[in-house]
């Protein structure tokens, strides 16, 4: 059987994994990855589409926002509609801090591509399918590529391996708690080659239901619709989407072609413990945010941030303690986040019938964001990111 080895074996090349491994490199430690999509569909898998200041920041450490400043578009600020009636979010004014919209996608294509420049090794097409020995100083990864058995012997396995990885899998069930929401709604999301006509994003309640307008550039439009969880996109023709579209945002929209449509549902997942013995484990694998606060990407980038520091305390100075406080230090950010991306979800979606109690709460929620500049600060500031140093 093929036999390699390395200090920190890495499953799964999404964001988290990638940058990790960046980090590491940096460091002068080793790690493969090994991830069982093609690098094609890992790079033109569509997912999300704003970034962070932290997460602009950690890139621009790693050197790999080269791209991303020239085609990322900068925005200072974003609007929540309330059936029609408009508030503008100043993050510039609340939190002298901004974010940039640049797809998932072309995030993981700057990752791959430095990976691959600076020589980590990354096995597409390779499938982690057991995590050995993790509670002892010697764990593995055994995986199957090419139709042939492998085994990666490394001393570290991060399990940044998404949300059906089998990092959560393996990680002893009576050694954390599990949480969960599944919400009764879905977003239908569509990329077309139309032209913004907003300058920023629109988070927009209607009594029919939620409408969000993004972008990804000046010729590309991202969109969403609130659906039910059964909803199925054959129900949906491109005109009834543009329709339903500018119903919901309450503005004209270029309606240009639809490339790409999808339905994902929406669910706050997490455990409280990332850790067993050598096994820890990062992002999507961990958590699960609902998209209206936009946190997933950068989630996974503040965990693997913390990873990269507690494994080159160890092989610099010998020092566990940052590995051995490693949930503790991700998970505080995770519920600020669970509790931002949870109460963006109520704001902005339909839940109850017009007129009912719930829904008025909602409405005065809306009103009180128009007349309350605290408020607006408390939307920019956990929207824009809370700096790193805040968990520290
Ligand atoms: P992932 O990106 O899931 O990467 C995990 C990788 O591990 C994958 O490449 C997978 O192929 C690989 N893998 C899994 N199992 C194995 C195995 N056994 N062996 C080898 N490799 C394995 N967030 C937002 O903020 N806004 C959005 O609009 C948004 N939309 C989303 C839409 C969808 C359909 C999904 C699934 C997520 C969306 N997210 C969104 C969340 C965001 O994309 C994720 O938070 C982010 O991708 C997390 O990165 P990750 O590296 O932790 O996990
Ligand atoms: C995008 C996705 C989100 O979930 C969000 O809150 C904002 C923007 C996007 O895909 O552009």
């Amino acid at each position: 059987m093929k036999t390699i080895k390395t200090q920190v074996g890495i499953i799964g090349a999404g964001p988290a994994g990638l940058t990790l491994a960046l980090m590491l490199q940096k460091q002068g430690i080793k790690c493969v990855i090994i991830e069982n999509r093609s690098r094609e569909y890992v790079e033109n898998r569509v997912r999300a589409g704003l970034l962070e200041h932290n997460t602009v920041e950690v890139f621009e450490e790693l050197g790999v926002a080269d791209r991303l400043h020239q085609e990322g578009l900068v925005h200072h600020g974003c609007y929540i509609a309330y059936n029609g009636i408009t508030q503008r979010i100043d993050f510039q004014k609340h939190t002298q801090r901004e974010v940039t919209i640049y797809g998932q996608q072309e995030v993981v294509k700057d990752l791959i591509k430095a990976c691959l420049d600076r020589k980590i090794e990354i096995i597409f097409e390779a499938e982690a399918t057991e995590i050995n020995d993790f509670m002892t100083e010697e764990p593995s990864i055994s995986f199957t590529h090419g139709g042939e058995n492998a085994i990666l012997n490394c001393d570290f396995v991060a399990g940044t391996d998404g949300f059906h990885g089998l990092g959560r899998k393996t990680l002893p069930k009576e050694s954390y708690n599990e949480f969960k929401i599944e919400y009764p709604f879905s977003w239908l999301g569509i990329l077309a080659y139309s032209k913004p006509t907003y300058d920023e994003l629109i988070y927009a309640f209607h009594h029919e239901g939620f409408a969000l307008a993004s972008m990804r550039s000046e010729k590309v439009c991202r969109l969403y619709l609130q659906v039910p969880n059964d909803e199925k996109i054959e129900n949906w023709s491109d005109e009834q989407i543009w329709t339903e579209l500018e119903n919901r945002l309450g503005i004209e929209l270029d309606k240009g072609e639809i490339f790409e449509k999808g339905i994902t549902p929406m669910r706050s997942f997490m455990i409280d413990n990332l850790q067993a013995g050598r096994l820890f484990l990062a992002g999507d694998a961990a958590h699960i945010v609902p998209p209206t606060g936009a946190k997933g990407l950068n989630l996974a980038v503040a965990d693997v941030r913390n990873l990269a520091k507690g494994i080159t305390d160890f092989y610099k100075n010998g020092n566990e303690d940052a590995l051995n406080n490693y949930t503790k230090k991700c998970v505080s950010r995770v519920w600020r986040v669970q509790d931002f991306s949870n109460f963006m979800t109520y704001l902005c979606h339909k839940q109850a019938e017009n007129g009912s109690f719930e829904q008025l709460l909602q409405k005065s929620k809306f009103d009180y964001l128009r007349m309350s500049e605290a408020y607006q600060k408390t939307i920019a500031e956990n929207y824009v990111g809370l700096p790193f140093e805040a968990f520290e």
